[in-house]
Parts: C-alpha cells; structure tokens; sequence
C-alpha cells in the first residue's frame, strides 16, 4: 500500500514558531515532527511515500528528509501552491497514488502505537466490499477540536468539522483510508464557509454511500498543530523511535 502524508497548511496556530519555517519542522521529541508520521508508515511496512507541502517550504522539507533512504522510505514529492484545505492536499497525489487503496497521515499527527493492523482492517474491507474508506477514532475530552463523528447503531452517519455541540466524544484522527475513488468525490467538493475542502467532507460521501468503517485508537494520540497539543506530543514522544533511528537519520 502506498501513503500519502500532507504537510501544507499555514500553521497560523503556532504562530510566531511558524512565521518562517514549517510546522511539520518543528521537533516532537527528538525529531522534526514529520518523523512521526512517517514512521508509523514505514513500521506499518508502507515505504513508497508522497509528502505534500507548501512551495515557501517545499525546500526546506527535502533538505531534511531527502529521498527517504537513510529512513528506509522511497519518498516523492508535490506542491501545494496555496492552503486550500486537506481534501485539496490530498487530491494533488492522485497520479502517485494510482488505482490502488491507499493509506493517509496527517503530518502533524503523533502516534503512541502502530496502525499496521488498521491496514490489514482496511485491505481485507477492500477485499470484501470492493470500495470503500476507514478512519479512526479517538475518545477525548475536547470534541469540538476536531471533526467529530455521529454514530448510531455502530455507524458514523456524518462527521461534523469542528462542531460546537459534538454528537459524540470521538474525535476522528489524522489517519484515513481511502480507495482510489476518493479523487473524483474530491472533484466533486465545495470548499466550506472557510474557504477550504474539507476532510471531513470526504468522510461524508463515503458515510452517505454506507461505505465508511471506523476503528477505535486505545492508544495515545495527538494533533500537534496547537501550543498544547504541540506540549503534549513533545511529552509522549520524549524518546520515540530513538531505539531505531538514532541520531543516524539527522546527518
Ligand atoms: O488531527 C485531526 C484533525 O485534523 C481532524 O479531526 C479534523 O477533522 C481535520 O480537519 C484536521 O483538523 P485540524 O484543524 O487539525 O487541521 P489542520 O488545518 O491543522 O491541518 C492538519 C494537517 O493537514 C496539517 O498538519 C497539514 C495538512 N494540510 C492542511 C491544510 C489546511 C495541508 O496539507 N494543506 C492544507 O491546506
């Protein structure tokens, strides 16, 4: 399976960290945040990666990150000219990702744990249905931070960005599963009151046609785009990864 991980956006929350460099630059732990959600591709097995971001700092991400090699990734890479929003993001990977499901990570997403079964949820879903999309969900304490789903009778009917009465205590994490078919839904979108194509617009589409499944992270999470969840991640995230990485992947 191939991923896709998106690092566009102007990361105006963290502003002034984020006045000259890019978010996903920012260190978790011991490494610049984009690690994080590599890494969990990589350990997960999936190693062909595209990595979107904006053209201010499309330079300074390559220089980090370089092909991929010395993480074990073969990485490619697309521009994101202006935040259009994450559906936008994700449409721009449409010829690397080809016909095949695909899995997507946000950039600023940090993981406690593997996501290598949810593929194998999502493949064997594939293999059953034919179509379709996954997402997980995160039990919180702050709903209205995030795009939250509506659940009744084990199925998300809708996911509401942001909503400032939450149906439900989920969160929907920055981890999605798609099948190639999400590009013409993305065609199909209408950016929000906000200006931007919304994710959780894509989650709906698949919600209507009854083809979206969920699973539910018990390990910790964190969205590291705001001053405390950036604290927070820098917490969990203390030595993650160090065992395997080292300071090897930084020359
Ligand atoms: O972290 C989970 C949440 O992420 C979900 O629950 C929400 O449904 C989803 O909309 C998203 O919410 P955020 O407010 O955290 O999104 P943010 O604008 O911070 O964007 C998240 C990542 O997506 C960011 O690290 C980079 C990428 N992105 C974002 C935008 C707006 C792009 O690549 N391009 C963009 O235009």
């Amino acid at each position: 399976m191939k991923g896709v991980i998106l690092a566009g956006g102007t990361g105006s929350r963290l502003y002034p960290l984020t006045r000259v460099t890019n978010k996903h630059l920012l260190p978790v732990g011991r490494y610049p945040m984009i690690f994080h959600p590599l890494m969990r591709l990589r350990r997960a097995g999936v190693t062909e990666v595209v990595v979107v971001t904006s053209p201010e700092h499309m330079g300074d991400v390559v220089n980090l990150l370089g092909s991929g090699s010395r993480m074990g990734l073969d990485l490619t890479y697309r521009v994101q000219d202006e935040p259009g929003g994450i559906a936008q993001a994700l449409a721009l990977t449409r010829n690397f990702v080809g016909q095949e499901p695909f899995v997507v990570v946000l950039g600023d997403n940090v993981l406690g744990a593997d996501i290598g079964h949810e593929i194998k949820a999502f493949e064997k879903q594939i293999r059953s249905t034919g179509s379709g999309a996954r997402v997980l969900l995160k039990e919180v304490h702050d709903p209205e931070r995030y795009g939250v789903p509506e659940i009744i009778d084990d199925r998300i009917v809708r996911v509401i960005e942001k909503p400032s009465t939450p149906p439900s205590s989920y969160s929907v994490v920055g981890i999605y599963f798609y099948d190639a078919s999400v590009f013409s839904l993305i065609d199909a979108l209408k950016p929000s009151e906000r200006g931007e194509l919304e994710i959780s617009d894509v989650s709906n589409r698949y919600a209507s046609a009854g083809t979206l499944t969920y699973g539910i992270l018990t390990s910790w999470w964190g969205d590291a785009g705001t001053f405390d969840g950036l604290e927070e991640a820098n917490k969990l995230a203390r030595d993650l990864y160090y065992e395997e990485l080292g300071s090897e992947a930084a020359r």
